[in-house]
């Protein structure tokens, strides 16, 4: 049976992998600086990660949520603890998308509303409320088309308060620092001023944390960079380094009711177990103060490169702006150089997503790299 044809692929199969590399069918070595699209945080089969997901699928891999489950008790009360974000109630779901659609669902239950306000260059997944609030007519099937969501600008804060003040929006759904659509950011005070319309407005204030939470902005999460309170955040990549988890994180105000929310497979025994392993690496290594060193290291470097037009994104969620497509740059960096990096819809952007566990050593090798190849688009 072939394959549904969806992802156009680059001619590389990894089989293996171990911290912050990957290894083909020939052994041949990647740095992987893409991190298989921001998942892999706490590095490729991480012994500890390892060891917790094989002890617990030998125990006891899987149950439905029928039954108690200590084992979600501890990664919410880890989450809480390395997060900070004290007293949020935690809803376990398996992706990205899921974490989005949960979330909006507990906001239109909520505030008994259901338009959406959402942001250009947004991406929120492809489930049916999650794509609608996507900024991407191309992924935007009829089915989803039905959603009523609003896309306004970053900083347009003239617009949010007029949509916002209508009365039908149950939530406006934000990146702090954008992914796919290229680590744009808003301003602080933008960000501030929306997290206070929504709270005048009986509008919950959602942070998708999809790709920037769990430590890759340099703090745990990228609206704590803010002085915002989130009703909503929704998580996933990082939290399981590619097994597949995802989450909400719901205000202590907002009150559940049984039946509300509900999944099969999320917060399965397995899926904590490898969701715990990655908590307690993230804080027994100290990754977030590795993620805040080597951005810093990055940056410097990159400020020196003058074809380098601009950096953008915060942590090691960043971006490397040119005055070309990178396309063609990203093909001789993988096939020439072995090494990965990411793109974005916007097209002269290199976006570097790598393990929290990278070293100094990862981007010197990335830079040696990148020089000669823009030395050799010059001549
Ligand atoms: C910010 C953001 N939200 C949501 C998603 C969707 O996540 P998933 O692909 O796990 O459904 C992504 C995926 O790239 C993302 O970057």
């Amino acid at each position: 049976m072939p394959l549904f044809d969806v992802y156009p692929l680059y001619n590389v199969t990894p089989v293996s992998a171990n911290g912050i590399h990957v290894y083909d069918e020939n052994n041949t070595e990647y740095l992987d600086l893409y991190g298989g699209h921001a998942v892999i945080s706490i590095g490729h089969a991480h012994p500890k990660y390892v060891e917790a997901i094989t002890n617990q699928v030998s125990a006891l891999g899987f149950y439905s949520n029928a039954i108690q489950n200590p084992l979600q008790v501890e990664l919410a009360d880890k989450l809480e603890a390395l997060s900070g974000c004290d007293g949020y109630n935690l809803f376990l779901c398996n992706s990205g998308a899921e974490a989005n659609e949960n979330a909006l669902k507990v906001a239109s239950f909520k505030t008994d509303k259901s338009r959406v306000v959402a942001f250009k260059n947004g991406f929120h997944g492809r489930t049916s409320a999650a794509v609608a609030a996507t900024d991407n007519p191309n992924i935007i099937a009829p089915i989803n088309a039905q959603q009523k969501v609003t896309i306004l600008e970053f900083n347009d804060i003239e617009g949010v308060k007029t949509e916002l003040e209508k009365g039908d929006v149950c939530a406006v759904i934000v990146e702090f620092i954008q992914g796919v659509g290229g680590l744009d950011q808003a301003t602080a005070e933008f960000y501030e001023q929306v997290d206070a319309l929504c709270k005048a407005n009986n509008t919950f204030f959602i942070a998708d944390e999809v790709q920037s939470g769990y430590g890759r902005s340099g703090k745990f999460f990228a609206f704590q960079h803010y002085n915002v309170t989130p009703d909503v955040i929704s998580i996933a990549k990082g939290m399981g380094n590619g097994f597949p988890i995802g989450g909400i994180l719901i205000h202590p105000s907002i009150e559940a009711k049984y039946g509300m929310l509900g999944t099969t497979f999320g917060g399965n025994h397995l899926a904590c177990a490898a969701g715990l392993a990655v908590l307690n690496t993230i804080e027994d290594e100290n990754l977030i103060d590795n993620v805040n060193n080597v951005s810093e290291y990055f940056n410097s470097i990159a400020k020196t490169i003058p074809q380098i037009k601009n950096i953008k994104g915060r942590g090691l969620m960043l971006g490397l702006e040119f005055d070309f497509e990178v396309g063609d740059l990203r093909k001789k960096l993988i096939y020439d150089h072995h090494i990965f990096t990411g793109g974005a819809s916007n097209k002269k952007l290199l976006r570097i997503l790598p393990p929290l566990t990278i070293a100094k050593e990862h981007v010197d090798q990335f830079f040696k790299a990148l020089k000669k190849e823009l030395e050799a688009v010059e001549v």
